[in-house]
This record gives structure tokens, sequence and C-alpha cells, in this order.
């Protein structure tokens, strides 16, 4: 297999936290390999195990069990250099309040033992919209703007794995477009990207291939055309201002007015459909659609195994 390394290899790797009621396990037997120049999606719901998982490949943290290697190095016995190979977007904001963003880049650079980088710092400003703001202190900057700093700081070495934890949590559309066409085009150049995200819909149009990881554990782990595919029914997706039946408010996912009914065969959206006309249920915008990597996501983790998933697309025979 020699020339089929992956770039990021996560071999059993469990985590068990001490904590004050006892042992927690945060990771147990996350199993994964991640190819050079894959755009890859990490996803869970919240303390599903996502940060510790990039904290262990980072060197920040210890696996309890299990390792990971980072382009063959493992990252704790060849912990420099496979720090080198990666570049991480931390989910934290941390920065240094003493420096300007320049000065913040320069030392970073400094920190990798990169000299000569104007040119590239140059272009990692321009590219992430902070040109003009360069000389700023780290302190003055709005929770976006530090945010593209972390950014920049996590490439001022070129890395050839770019790992990005929640880079988008709480920032303007604007920051998200700035850096999804970047971070596209370093994929593009062939650096592989490992992201963490709440976002489905940016996962969506980004990741060639997805984990979900539930509890620390991975429960769905394909390409998202595959999990897109695979995934069972049609939604059903309204607007309305008037309260669903009950029977039907259980089943929904409702955000403002906008409504969304899974139904699994044709018989599923008539009697959807009867019991709102019953109710004087007055629909806008009525559509069917396929399920979308949200409907997935919500699916696997709900508990459906993706067999399930497959057994009930299509004729709903049981396999
Ligand atoms: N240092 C720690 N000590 C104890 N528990 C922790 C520690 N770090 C994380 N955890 C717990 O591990 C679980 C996974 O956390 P995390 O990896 O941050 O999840 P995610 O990034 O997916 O939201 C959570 O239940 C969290 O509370
Ligand atoms: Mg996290």
């Amino acid at each position: 297999m020699a020339g089929f390394m992956p770039a990021v290899s996560f071999q059993g790797v469990s985590k068990t936290f001490a904590t004050p009621k006892g042992p927690f396990q945060a990771l147990s037997q996350v199993s994964l390999d991640i190819g050079q120049g894959e755009f890859f999606g990490l996803l869970g719901p919240n303390g599903a195990g996502k940060t510790t998982l990039i904290s262990i490949l980072a060197g920040l943290a210890r696996a309890s069990s299990g390792r990971v290697l980072v382009q063959g190095l493992d990252v704790q016995a060849d912990f420099a250099e496979a720090r080198r190979r990666l570049g991480v977007v931390p989910q934290e904001l941390v920065f240094d309040p003493f420096f300007n963003v320049r000065e913040s880049l320069r030392i970073q650079s400094g920190y990798f033992g990169v000299k000569n980088n104007e040119a590239w710092i140059d272009e990692l400003l321009v590219s992430l919209g902070l040109a003009d703001r360069a000389d700023a202190n780290m302190r003055q900057l709005s929770g976006g703007m530090k945010r593209r700093v972390l950014v920049a700081q996590a490439l001022v070495h070129k890395p050839p794995i770019i790992v990005l934890d929640e880079p988008t949590a709480g920032v303007d559309v604007e920051l998200r477009q700035t850096l999804w066409q970047f971070i596209a085009r370093l994929n593009r150049q062939g650096h592989t990207v490992l992201l963490t995200t709440h976002y489905l819909e940016e996962a969506e149009a980004l990741c060639g291939r997805i984990a979900m990881l539930k509890a620390g554990q991975v429960v769905a782990l394909d390409s998202t055309s595959q999990l897109l595919t695979a995934a069972s029914g049609s939604m059903l997706q309204f607007k309305t201002d008037i309260a669903l039946p009950p029977a039907l408010a259980r089943l929904a996912r409702v955000t403002g007015r906008v409504v969304q009914l899974p139904a699994q065969d044709a018989a599923d959206i008539e009697s959807h459909l009867a019991a709102l006309r019953l109710a004087e249920v007055a629909l806008q915008d009525l559509e069917i659609r396929r399920p979308d990597l949200e409907d997935v996501f919500l699916q696997v983790m709900a508990g459906h195994s993706r067999s399930n998933l497959t057994g009930l697309a299509g004729t709903g025979a049981p396999q």
C-alpha cells in the first residue's frame, strides 16, 4: 500500500476523563482514515467528542488508548514533526493580546521555523480580508476578525493538513464565504481538510466524506452523496401560521413558520395532507423534497442504524 498513506489515521482512539463524578468516556474506539486531499467532515451534537478527537490529533491531549498518525507519524512519539504537518484552528478564541495581527503571524511563523514568510503572510491577510487590520492590536478586533486571525495563524506554515474546529460558529455570512472560498482553493491545491461544523448545509456543500459522532462513537461514515442517497423517504415542507394537530406536531421539525414533516412513502404524504386539511391548517410554499444532510443527521442521531436507513428507502420492505 506504499503511496496510499492516509493524511490522518485514527486507530481505536478512546479517551476517558477523570471527573468528580468518576471516569467519563468521551471517545470510544474511534477508527477512521482520512485520505490525502480529502475534504472531510466530522459532525455530531455538542458533547459528541469532536473537539476531544481534534485535541488528541493536535497532540494537546493524550488518548487513553489507541493511536493517531499524521502522514504516518505518531502524534505522541513524533510530536513536533506531526504538529508541523497540521494547521489547527481551535474552537476557542485564544490569542495573545499584546501583538498586532501581522506580529502574531510572524511569531507563529517563527514558532514553526519558517523564515522569509512575508509574501505568504500578505497573501493570507488579503485572502482572509484582514489586510486593512494588519496593524490592529488583537484586543481591538471583533470576534469574527479574531477568528480570521486564528485561521491565518493555523495556515502560516502552509500545512498539508488543515483542521478547523467549528470555524464558523457565531460568525457573519461574509466571513463564512471568504473563509470557505479560501479553504476550498487550498483543498483544490491538494491540502487535506478536516472540518467540524454545526452548519450542516456547509458540510453538505463542502465535504466529500463525513463521519458522524454520537456520544464518542462513530455512528455513520460514508461519502456525503451516499449518506444522502441512503436516507429514507422524503420531506414534506411548507409554511404556515396555524398550530399543527398534536399527532403531526410530534413528528415535525418547526423553524419559525417553516414546517418539515418526514414521510416514508406516498401514503404517508397523503395522510399528512389529509390531517392538515382536517385541522384547517392553511399551507403555503408546499414542496416535497429529498432528505438533506440535516435530515440524515437527525435520523442517525435518533438511533437508526445505517442498515435501517437503507431498509426503509424505496419500497420499505424489510431486509
Ligand atoms: N477536560 C475534560 N474533563 C472532563 N470532561 C471533558 C473534558 N473535555 C471534554 N469533556 C467532556 O467530553 C465530552 C466531549 O466534549 P467535546 O470533545 O468538547 O465535544 P464536542 O466538541 O463534540 O462538542 C463532553 O461531555 C465534555 O463535557
Ligand atoms: Mg467542540
